[in-house]
């Protein structure tokens, strides 16, 4: 009997752009932008963005087959990303550098981490419930939860206090509207203000570093030890490099999955109702070691991330040739995982994609793969973070508060940099 022919790989699609910039001002504008070229071009192809050649891949079989071969791919960032978040970073290091530094900074996370956090984190949450209950004007809520997530990173876990908090908060976002800017330092330019900006969140961090030697707030004293990939203590540069990444990465995610399950609560009532049930049986606050079964809330914030997951795609690029889903992608290619768009797939099990369901999340098997915290060797450091902070939450507002939204306001989302509530999510608490 004759072999059966392994199947040649296919060649990788390409949309023919050139110079990419039609293709960079469709990306901006168009929200569907992937998702009309997946259609047309199918679960891997090639465009340029910008003179970048760019390769966009979705669903389960090829993002699977990246993450499953970490040796062949590395991290990517832009320019304007990498020059800001900086050369020790992390985000841009890889191999036995990389890994080195997530063992170090992973410790601000662990188990004994999150609940020595816990109080604080209950704190604020507490704090905010009655400052909602006592407003006698409407409160735009996704002001309240960016301030909620910039205070669990920068106060609860990096140990900033008052004024430095305040001063850090206004340097960041001026650092943050550079992120994915030209990066051409022209004076004057957002860029260059950015490069300032991070002078000066650098400096600010460095203080906090050396305070938390001797007067440990936060959790920095975690980290003391913390070591290299060659045994050698990490120095303050590099760490102080860390840090700016955690208030990176940990601050616009966090707050925009909280504005986005309160917007989807308040706009489904029906499934709020559903939820309210689970959360009246919880108790709050929640004893300490306390591991409640939420089954409806993690199906609920399961589904809230799938449809406007905070982190809509991440990078790679590849360091040799790889098949991906029977494409072959040669080696040196930037990759676009589009989480956004895998996210809407579902093997076909279903074709409610669009709809908010989240009872779908507890059903055997509803097709769908999710990785809103990415995967592989560089899967999100601040995960469990993340998922405590929404819980307690949830939880906390929805046992202390009816919330109402205010009419007519725009409850659609903007996109860049995370999704959020265009009019800023508007309620009145009723009591
Ligand atoms: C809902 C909130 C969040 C979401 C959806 C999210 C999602 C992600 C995603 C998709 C990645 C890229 C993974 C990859 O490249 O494979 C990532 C990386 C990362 N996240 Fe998060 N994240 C969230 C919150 C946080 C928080 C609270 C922190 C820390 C305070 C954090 C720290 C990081 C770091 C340090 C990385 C880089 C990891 C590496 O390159 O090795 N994230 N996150």
């Amino acid at each position: 009997m004759q072999p059966v022919p392994e199947r040649l790989p296919r060649p990788l699609p390409s949309t023919g752009a050139r110079t990419g910039v039609l293709e960079a001002l469709a990306f901006f504008r168009d929200a569907d932008f992937a998702r009309r070229r997946f259609e047309q071009f199918g679960d891997v192809f090639e465009t340029q963005l910008l003179g970048q050649p760019l390769v966009f891949i979705r669903g389960e079989r090829a993002i699977t087959d990246l993450l499953s071969q970490p040796e062949a791919s590395e991290g990517w960032w832009p320019e304007s990303v990498r020059q800001l978040l900086g050369s020790r970073s992390l985000a841009n290091r890889n191999g036995a550098d990389h890994k080195a530094r997530r063992r170090v900074v992973g410790q601000l996370f662990s188990a004994a981490a999150l609940r020595r956090y816990t109080p604080a984190i209950i704190a604020l949450v507490d704090q905010l419930a009655a400052d909602l209950n006592g407003a006698s004007t409407p409160v735009a809520l996704v002001e309240r939860m960016r301030r909620f997530a910039f205070a669990v990173i920068a106060e609860v876990v990096l140990g900033l206090e008052g004024d430095d908090s305040e001063a850090l908060f206004a340097d960041f976002e001026i650092w943050t509207r550079a992120l994915f800017s030209v990066p051409i330092a022209l004076p004057g330019s957002p860029f260059a203000r950015a490069l300032q900006a991070r002078a000066r969140l650098l400096e600010r961090l460095r203080g906090v570093l050396e305070r938390a030697q001797h007067r440990p707030t936060g959790g920095l004293d975690l980290l003391s030890g913390g070591q290299d990939e060659a045994g050698l203590p990490l120095t303050d540069d590099d760490l102080v490099e860390q840090l700016l990444l955690l208030l990176f990465a940990g601050y616009e995610t966090t707050a925009s999955s909280l504005s986005c399950l309160m917007a989807a609560l308040l706009q489904h009532p029906q499934q709020l109702a559903w939820l309210q049930e689970e959360i009246e049986a919880l108790s709050w606050p929640p004893a300490e070691g306390d591991g409640e079964p939420m089954p409806r809330l993690n199906a609920v914030v399961q589904e809230v991330m799938r449809l406007n997951p905070p982190v809509g795609g991440f990078f790679r690029r590849t360091r040799r040739e790889l098949v991906l889903d029977g494409v072959l992608v040669p080696e040196g290619r930037v990759i676009q995982v589009a989480l956004a768009a895998s996210n809407r797939l579902s093997r076909g099990v279903t074709d409610d994609l669009d709809a908010f369901r989240p009872q779908r999340h507890l059903e055997p098997d509803n097709g769908l793969t999710l990785l809103p915290f990415g995967g592989g060797d560089r899967v999100c450091l601040g995960k469990a973070l993340a998922e405590l902070e929404i819980r307690l939450m949830a939880v906390g507002l929805l046992r202390q508060c009816r919330l109402q939204l205010l009419p007519d306001q725009d409850l659609s989302l903007a996109l860049i940099p995370s999704p959020s509530p265009r009019d800023g999510l508007m309620v009145v608490a009723t009591g």
